[in-house]
């Protein structure tokens, strides 16, 4: 495990965007594992000025977002889908067909899952997969739990992560309630991980995801047994 503080939100993302630049450098036809979130956003945009300037190419690139709300069209701005195109898709010069986001409103939920783990598998699986940290340790929508969920699967949303969520929705009511997301196996199969973490408020979950027990209540302890993790954080 590789632990870098960074001095401030932008040299974190600095640093995150360095860390995927490289792996688009040295693999240009790389399967990135992409997050939503607060976190992964000055990333996003120093890798846009990157693409604009010549100094990266997104267009042998694949992605694959972790989650998704479930209920949500892809056409609502507080949907996934909608974060990624805004914040990153349309801006760089990725191929349409090759930027991958969970299904949040497929009729038959169990085969979205299915089929999601199938195209992960189907692209070669994911060469660096980028997570946020949730104030209770979730990483992806696998919140705290009595075992680590395996694959893609669908879930209820705890009342900590809705309340985290109300920020961006009008009511609490709004919220959605269930979410489409990787499982921890998922995630554990990617070659390399960038778990990313910024505030004063991250650093004690973060410690104990990082130095504490191995244990599903804490969903990114798992982390701790993966052997190309490299974390950044700032306070
Ligand atoms: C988003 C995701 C979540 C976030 C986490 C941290 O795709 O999977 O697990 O990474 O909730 O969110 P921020 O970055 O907003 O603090």
């Amino acid at each position: 495990m590789t632990i870098i503080e960074a001095k401030n939100y932008e040299d974190l993302s600095m640093k995150t965007a360095a860390l995927i630049g490289a792996q688009i450098l040295k693999r240009p036809n790389s399967v990135l594992g992409l997050a939503t979130g607060s976190s992964p956003v000055g990333a996003y945009r120093e890798l846009i000025k990157w693409n604009q300037n010549g100094s990266i190419d997104f267009s042998k690139v694949t992605t694959i977002n972790l989650d998704e709300y479930v209920g949500l069209s892809t056409e609502n701005p507080q949907s996934y889908h909608y974060f990624m195109h805004e914040n990153l898709f349309n801006h760089v010069n990725i191929r349409k067909s090759a930027v991958h986001v969970p299904p949040g409103s497929d009729y038959d939920m169990q085969k979205a899952c299915d089929d999601y783990e199938k195209l992960i598998e189907d692209v070669g699986g994911i060469d660096l997969q980028l997570l946020g940290i949730g104030l209770n340790g979730h990483i992806a929508f696998n919140e705290p739990d009595d075992h680590f969920p395996p694959k893609t699967h669908v879930v209820k949303l705890t009342e900590s992560t809705i309340d985290a969520n109300a920020r961006f929705y009008n009511s609490r009511d709004e919220v959605p309630k269930s979410a489409i997301t990787m499982g921890i196996g998922t995630i554990m199969k990617a070659r390399s991980i960038i778990l990313i973490a910024s505030g004063a408020n991250k650093i004690k979950i973060l410690e104990e995801a990082l130095s504490g027990p191995v244990t599903p209540q804490i969903p990114a302890s798992v982390l701790q047994y993966h052997n190309d993790l490299t974390v950044i954080y700032c306070k």
